[in-house]
C-alpha cells in the first residue's frame, strides 16, 4: 500500500485513453493517412490494430471496474462519427453511447473527450482547424453526439490544444510544407512556437463548443485539457522562461477562467537557462520519450495551473511516465499523488486523477514507448494488468475522508 494520505470526498482516480491510440484501424482519420504515407519521421510504425478497443471496450471497461477506479476518461473518434463530411454514422455514434452506458451500468463515471488530436481526412483536406467553417463543423459534431453525451458529467472539447497547435510546426498536421504564418521562435527553447492560426481557431472551436454543449446540456461540466510543460528558470533564463511559458502554456489557461473545469496533464518538466533549455539527468535515467523522470512535474503542473485559472476546478486528466520498468511507474505514480496531495493541502482545488494511461497505447508513431497500467498480447489482444494497475486500484479503493 502507499503511504499517501487519504483524498477528499468525491475526488475520482481512474485512467485515461484515446481513440486512435488503443482503437485500431482509424481508417478515416488524418493519422492513418499519415502513417500509410510513411512521410513523417516521427512515425515509425502505423497504428494497426492499436489495442482493438474497438471490440474490446468491454473488456477493458470490466477491468477498470474490477481494479476499483472511479472514472476512466476516453475520447469519440469524429473520423468514426462522421466518416465522409454530412455523413453520420448513427451506429457508431451508438456505439460510443453504449461505451458510456457501460461505463455508467459498472459505477464508472465517464470523462469525454471529443476531440483528442485525430480529426476525419475530410476535414483535413478541407483545410483543417484553420479552414474558415472548422467550428461550424465541430458544432455539427457535437450536435450528432448530443443526445449520447445527455448522462455524461464530464466533457472535454479538445486535448492539448498546446501541443496540437506545435504538431502544425512538427510535420504530418498539414500536407502544404512550411508554416507561412508560423510565429517566431523562442530561441534555444525545446520546442518551436505553435501556429499562431490553429491557436486562434482552437480557442475559437473551444468557446463556440462549450456554449454549444451547454445549451444541449446545461449540467455538463465541461473544458479542454492543457499539457503542462512545468517550466522553472536557473539564473539568467527568468525572462527566457517566462515567454515559453506564455507562449506554449499560459495563453490556453487563461481561456479557461470562466470554464467548468481546466484538465491538467502532466509528465516532466522543462528547466530553462539564458540560452534555452538546460538539462543535466543522465540519459539512463530518462524515460522511454526520452524525457526527464520528474514525478513532482504535477505538483507544478495544478500549481500553475491555478496561479492563472484562480477558483476554476482542475482534474488532472493525464500523468503517467513511458517505462518498461513497473516498479519505477508505481514509485513515479506515487510522487506525483504525494505532490499532487501538497498542492491540494495548499488549497489547489483538484477534483481527481486520471492516470495515463489505462493501456500500453500507440504513441504517435510508434509502440514502443509503454504507458500502461496494464499490458496486452499483440497477436491475442489478451489484456494483463501490471502491478502497478493494483497498486492505483488499492488507491482508489481508499476510503476518501468526508
Ligand atoms: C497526449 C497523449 C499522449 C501522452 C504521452 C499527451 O500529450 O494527450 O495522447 O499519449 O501525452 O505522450
Amino acid at each position: 500500500m502507499s503511504d499517501l494520505g487519504a483524498f477528499p470526498s468525491g475526488f475520482l482516480i481512474g485512467a485515461s485513453t484515446a481513440a486512435h491510440q488503443i482503437e485500431g484501424n482509424n481508417t478515416a482519420s488524418d493519422r492513418w493517412a499519415l502513417e500509410a504515407a510513411g512521410a513523417s519521421p516521427m512515425v515509425t510504425e502505423p497504428s494497426g490494430d492499436a489495442a482493438d478497443s474497438l471490440h474490446r471496450w468491454p473488456d477493458d471497461l470490466d477491468l477498470v471496474a474490477e481494479l476499483g477506479f472511479d472514472a476512466y476518461r476516453f475520447s469519440i473518434e469524429w473520423a468514426r462519427a462522421e466518416p465522409a463530411r454530412d455523413q453520420i454514422s448513427r451506429a457508431m455514434v451508438q456505439h460510443y453511447g453504449r461505451i458510456i452506458d457501460g461505463c455508467r451500468a459498472r459505477g464508472i463515471q465517464p470523462v469525454v473527450t471529443l476531440h483528442h488530436f485525430t480529426v476525419p481526412r475530410w476535414f483535413q483536406r478541407g483545410g483543417g482547424w484553420t479552414a474558415p467553417d472548422a467550428t461550424e463543423r465541430f458544432l455539427s459534431y457535437i450536435d450528432a453526439l448530443a443526445p449520447i453525451l445527455e448522462p455524461v458529467r464530464w466533457i472535454i472539447t479538445i486535448n492539448e490544444p498546446n501541443i496540437l497547435a506545435l504538431m502544425t510546426r512538427f510535420g504530418g498536421r498539414r500536407s502544404d510544407g512550411p508554416d507561412p504564418d508560423a510565429e517566431f521562435d523562442l530561441p534555444g527553447v525545446p520546442m518551436p512556437a505553435p501556429h499562431g492560426a490553429t491557436v486562434a481557431a482552437l480557442i475559437e472551436a473551444h468557446h463556440a463548443a462549450t456554449d454549444r454543449l451547454h445549451d444541449h446540456h446545461p449540467d455538463a461540466v465541461v473544458g479542454w485539457t492543457v499539457a503542462s510543460q512545468s517550466i522553472s528558470a536557473v539564473p539568467g533564463g527568468e525572462d527566457l522562461a517566462e515567454r515559453f511559458f506564455e507562449q506554449v502554456e499560459g495563453r490556453y489557461l487563461r481561456e479557461s477562467v470562466g470554464d467548468d473545469f481546466i484538465g491538467v496533464q502532466s509528465y516532466t518538466r522543462n528547466v530553462i537557462g539564458p540560452e534555452g533549455a538546460v538539462r543535466d539527468d543522465p540519459d539512463d535515467t530518462r524515460t522511454l520519450t526520452g524525457w526527464e523522470y520528474w514525478p513532482d512535474a504535477l505538483e507544478q503542473a495544478v500549481r500553475d495551473a491555478r496561479r492563472i485559472v484562480g477558483d476554476v476546478p482542475i482534474l488532472v486528466t493525464e500523468n503517467g511516465i513511458a517505462t518498461a520498468d513497473d516498479e519505477r511507474r508505481i514509485a513515479y505514480t506515487a510522487g506525483a499523488l504525494a505532490g499532487l496531495q501538497r498542492a491540494m493541502a495548499d488549497g489547489v482545488d483538484v477534483r481527481g486523477y486520471l492516470h495515463w494511461s489505462l493501456l500500453d497505447t500507440y504513441e504517435w508513431g510508434s509502440y514502443r514507448p509503454t504507458f500502461g497500467l496494464i499490458g496486452w498480447d499483440p497477436l491475442t489482444f489478451d489484456r494483463t494488468p501490471k502491478p502497478s494497475a493494483h497498486w492505483l486500484g488499492d488507491v482508489a479503493r481508499t476510503p476518501r475522508t468526508g
